[in-house]
């Protein structure tokens, strides 16, 4: 009997991703402090036929010099800027990733945000367990109003287009700058696209849901913060990098914008010097797809990509389609 192909998992995952695979493959899974020493990752993936990783895991140029065997690289998440797609594609490596089974989970993140920073529910939980709330005052602790507000998606892909969906019980009215057109959010939610210049302008909460790459990154900086509202309050659940980091926290320290609700940081898990002192910014520890749902669908995608590939067939959801694996391209 041929020995059986080698699955290794970068990191503990749901076992729904895992169960499938077990009768076809040897599994082994890191369960030391993540991320996953590099050194130790290429030794391990380097006599695996298939790898399922996380977010945190560099996929480059180097790792797949390392990495002769593999066929394919399972990403656990939509977003894959952690790895080299270029370097995959020249590999013969196909890269996939879990696409559509977290957006409402990280829509609900997006929203949390928007509610949380603009009726200051965080800074009120530590006002109330510090015995701050001593008598009810007209004027205290005064948020800003989400409805009748104008919602700006920054990206209107499925997660975007989730967060607009969203928007409907606020009456709020929705602007979307994305590459394409989407007529279906034209049409259930009257959105209108318009250019990103409009975009910063017209916002009162302006959500990121851009992938991030090349022509993404520091996309919003000190000159389109300061096009926004002196009112308006910048919201990312999508990539840290996406924004100038640095250029956010002056922005938030001068109070040129109302405030920001972050989910990803530019070097996450670091946070820029002066992030954390902010009050007019609510930080998450990237957690936007973080419900046991989600993670477990996730988790079912990723091995399901890798199964299709052990059975020699294409996985469900190919982000570099123009390989064709030795597998494959021999059957
Ligand atoms: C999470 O950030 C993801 O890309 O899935």
């Amino acid at each position: 009997m041929p020995p059986k192909p080698r699955v290794y998992i970068t990191a503990p995952i749901m076992e729904t991703g895992i169960s499938p695979l077990r009768s076809r493959a040897g599994i082994e899974v890191y369960s030391g402090p993540l991320p996953m020493p590099r050194q130790m990752l290429l030794d391990k993936a380097s006599k695996a036929d298939a790898l399922l990783c996380i977010l945190s895991d560099q996929i480059d140029q180097a790792f797949f010099d390392a990495c002769p065997n593999l066929g394919i690289v399972s990403q656990h998440a939509v977003g894959y800027n952690n790895i080299d797609l270029a370097a995959a594609s020249r590999a013969g490596v196909w890269i996939t990733n879990t696409p559509g089974v977290l957006t409402e989970a990280t829509a609900d993140v997006a929203w949390a945000l928007i509610l949380a920073i603009s009726r200051r529910v965080v800074e009120a939980d530590s006002v109330m367990r510090s015995g701050g709330y001593t008598t009810w005052e007209p004027q205290f602790m005064l948020g800003a109003d989400i409805y009748g507000k104008t919602l700006g998606i920054l990206g209107a892909g499925r997660i975007g287009s989730a967060v607009a969906r969203r928007s409907v019980g606020w009456r709020m009215k929705v602007l979307y700058h994305s590459r394409s057109q989407n007529p279906e959010m034209e049409k259930e939610l009257q959105a209108t696209r318009v250019d990103f210049s409009r975009l910063l302008q017209e916002s009162d909460f302006l959500s990121v849901h851009l992938p991030l790459t090349k022509d993404t990154h520091h996309l919003i900086g000190a000159e389109e913060i300061a096009r926004m509202k002196s009112t308006a309050f910048l919201i990312n659940t999508a990539r840290g990098p996406i924004i100038d980091e640095a250029a956010l926290v002056t922005a938030l320290q001068e109070i040129r914008i109302a405030g920001a609700g972050l989910d990803v940081y530019e070097n996450e898990p670091k946070m820029m010097p002066g992030l954390k002192e902010l009050e007019n910014a609510i930080l998450l520890p990237h957690i936007g797809s973080s419900t046991i749902h989600t993670r477990e669908e996730m988790a079912r995608v990723a091995g399901e990509n890798i199964l299709c590939y052990l059975q020699g067939k294409r996985p469900l959801s190919i982000v570099n389609p123009e390989v064709l694996p030795p597998a494959i391209a021999s059957s």
